[in-house]
């Protein structure tokens, strides 16, 4: 009955934001300019997309064709990105052969498109190729994969590597629906952010749909030798055969979490949910690609503690996938909302303490953003034109956007906050969101007008006026912990075999990560080791954190374990820290071995970020 109410006020809500919108100015209805693509969306704008490709192992190319249907506003030229593609031919209607061009290569934009059209023309035909190392894709041998048996290949499209991989409208401002005709080595399956089938097909060959329309950026694709278990009737998991089983046990909380999800923002957009579980070298710990979550398996912890990072892609299913970023300069409209719902989401389901320990530790990535990026990108909204979006990314999109909606909450009370966002998603589902479009719609919906603190926690770089900062009565009593242990190490206690499992996965995070590397050696570190064996955890959370404090006070006795860590895992939140602790403790050349060996299985975007901060030279 009270959700009758809530809904029935929401929409009530609803109408009245819509009048107001459409008096509102016109500056925030504007399309804003994405500085990130070549296509002139005035003159052309893609609308479908139709593939019909054939994914080869042995020279690791995609080869085929992409078809777009596309409003054409009476232009003689439609423009794609694109980067480092082949481009065979292109195909006007009625396989009409046209011109094109290919031109000069920009750092950041890769190469612009430019084919002739005729003012009538509504759909092209490009034929290409990917050359064999693509910005987006990761092709992993047998070897790299978890059961070792089979080849795997995955796509990465955020933030502008989809281009690597298709000839696209590029930018998050574009929407289209789209249909792939996939050809795969038989024993693979491939999969993508549409409807996904549930077993592999005889002869490797494989369609789908994506009805709904999403920007270029969630197009996916990945293809290997996994299976399918259902949690309920729209949620389940995708993972290698011998992985499912754990997959399946530590995220058996999906359908609750997508109900729950529903209950707070309105009904689930994308019919289902799945996720895939990849191989350990994916380069982020979730994607939310529409309809199938792309997750790292370090995330299978074992305790079911790291559940929150399916939380944030489901959410993502509102925030970012159903009202997106209009450009990557307002990120942080896709991931600060994202991670406002995810917590939401999870104080619902695994209570208050939870929530505030998820919220301490992304405070706490939050300081270390703040003191190591370049000031430049320590506000909301970033100017990026003529950079790569990926150079800005940082906590600070994430967890600095958490904590002004949190601000708002707090200054609006959680009902009316709760049915300010409610509304906001339905007004504006499947479509681009900027910053300004956001603004006003706040000033018109939440604050009476009122933007003063609005305009410094958006546009004003570093830390606003009065934030605050979150606590966990748990942390408190993980903290207490180890200064009773660090105390016992230097009163040489004998040290007493104590099973991690006595707390839960964040607990530990925060033990470790309160180590102070100015107070305490690595004779501690030994002395800790003694009791809870960290060095020997299986959990990556615990490895990276530990490791990185190892690094740090050179307990060197961890070198083999970390080597094999950053060997065999390629998420970039784990191998930013650790590579970084290697150079501020000035361990060049264990830094170097280590890379040698382990930047063949990194993913493009985290070679990108170590060879940078190594000063590597490929
Ligand atoms: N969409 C992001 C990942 C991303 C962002 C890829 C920008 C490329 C460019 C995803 O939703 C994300 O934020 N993942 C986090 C999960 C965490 C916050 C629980 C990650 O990978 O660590
Ligand atoms: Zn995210």
């Amino acid at each position: 009955m009270q959700k009758l109410v809530y809904i029935a006020l929401g929409t009530a809500l609803i109408a009245a934001s819509c009048n107001k919108q459409t008096t509102s100015t016109i500056k925030g209805l504007q399309e804003a300019k994405d500085n990130q693509t070549f296509a002139d969306l005035d003159k052309a704008r893609i609308k479908h997309l139709s593939l019909d490709i054939e994914t080869d192992f042995k020279t690791h190319q995609i080869k085929g064709s992409a078809s777009y249907q596309f409003k054409n506003n009476n232009s003689k030229k439609i423009i794609l990105d694109t980067e480092e593609l082949t481009i065979d031919s292109v195909l006007l209607a009625n396989n009409k052969k046209t011109t094109f061009k290919l031109g000069n290569r920009d750092a950041v934009k890769g190469r612009a498109l430019e084919i002739d059209i005729t003012p009538k023309d509504t759909v092209v035909t490009v034929y290409y190729k990917t050359t064999s190392d693509a910005n987006a894709l990761q092709w992993l041998s047998p070897e790299q994969t978890h059961d070792k048996k089979q080849p795997f290949l995955l796509s990465q499209g955020q933030a502008i590597l989809t281009r690597s991989w298709i000839p696209i409208q590029d930018t998050p401002s574009v929407r289209i629906t789209y249909d792939a005709k996939i050809k795969t080595p038989k024993d693979l399956m491939a999969l993508m952010s549409a409807i996904n089938p549930k077993e592999k097909s005889k002869d490797g060959i494989y369609t789908f749909k994506m009805p709904q329309p999403i920007a270029p950026y969630l197009v996916a694709l990945a293809v290997g030798d996994v299976n399918y278990q259902a949690i309920d009737n729209r949620t389940g998991i995708y993972a290698e055969p011998n992985l499912l089983k754990d997959a399946v046990w530590e995220f058996a909380d999906m359908g609750k979490m997508v109900t729950t999800a529903e209950k707070l923002y309105g009904k689930y957009p994308w019919e289902q949910f799945d996720v895939l579980v990849l191989p350990s070298s994916f380069p982020f710990g979730g994607m939310e690609n529409p309809r199938l979550t792309f997750a790292t398996p370090t995330a299978i912890v074992g305790d079911r503690s790291m559940t929150n990072l399916v939380a944030h892609e489901l959410a993502h299913s509102w925030s970012g996938n159903l009202v997106t970023n209009s450009t990557w300069d307002d990120f942080w409209i896709n991931e600060g909302f994202t991670v406002y719902f995810e917590r939401r989401i999870m104080e619902e389901l695994e209570g208050k303490d939870y929530a505030d320990m998820i919220s301490v530790i992304g405070f706490q990535d939050l300081e270390t953003s703040m003191r190591n990026i370049p000031k430049e990108y320590t506000s909301l909204k970033v100017n990026m034109k003529g950079k790569n979006p990926d150079d800005a990314f940082s906590d600070v999109p994430y967890d600095k956007g958490y904590l002004f909606l949190k601000m708002l909450e707090d200054k609006y009370g959680r009902q009316k906050f709760d049915i300010f966002l409610n509304n906001y998603f339905s007004s504006h589902a499947f479509q681009t969101m900027t910053t300004e479009k956001f603004i006003d719609y706040l000033k018109q919906n939440l604050t009476n007008n009122d933007d003063s603190f609005v305009q410094e926690w958006i546009y004003t770089t570093g830390w606003p006026k009065g934030v605050q900062k979150p606590t966990s009565k748990l942390f408190d009593l993980a903290e207490n912990q180890l200064q009773q242990d660090i105390k016992n190490s230097r009163n040489k206690v004998s040290p007493k075999k104590i099973a991690i499992s006595t707390k839960s996965t964040n607990e530990w995070l925060h033990y470790i990560r309160q180590i102070d590397v100015d107070k305490n050696t690595k004779e501690d570190l030994a002395y800790l080791d003694e009791i809870y064996d960290f060095t020997d955890s299986k959990n990556p959370e615990i490895e990276c954190a530990w490791f990185e404090k190892a690094f740090l006070l050179h307990y060197d006795k961890v070198n083999k374990n970390a080597k094999e860590f950053l060997v065999n895992v390629g998420r970039r939140k784990f191998l930013e820290p650790l590579y970084l602790a290697l150079k501020e403790s000035k361990q060049f050349d264990l830094a170097n071995d280590i890379y040698k060996s382990a930047r063949p299985n990194y993913h493009f975007v985290a070679k990108q970020t170590i060879d940078g901060m190594l000063n590597y030279k490929p």
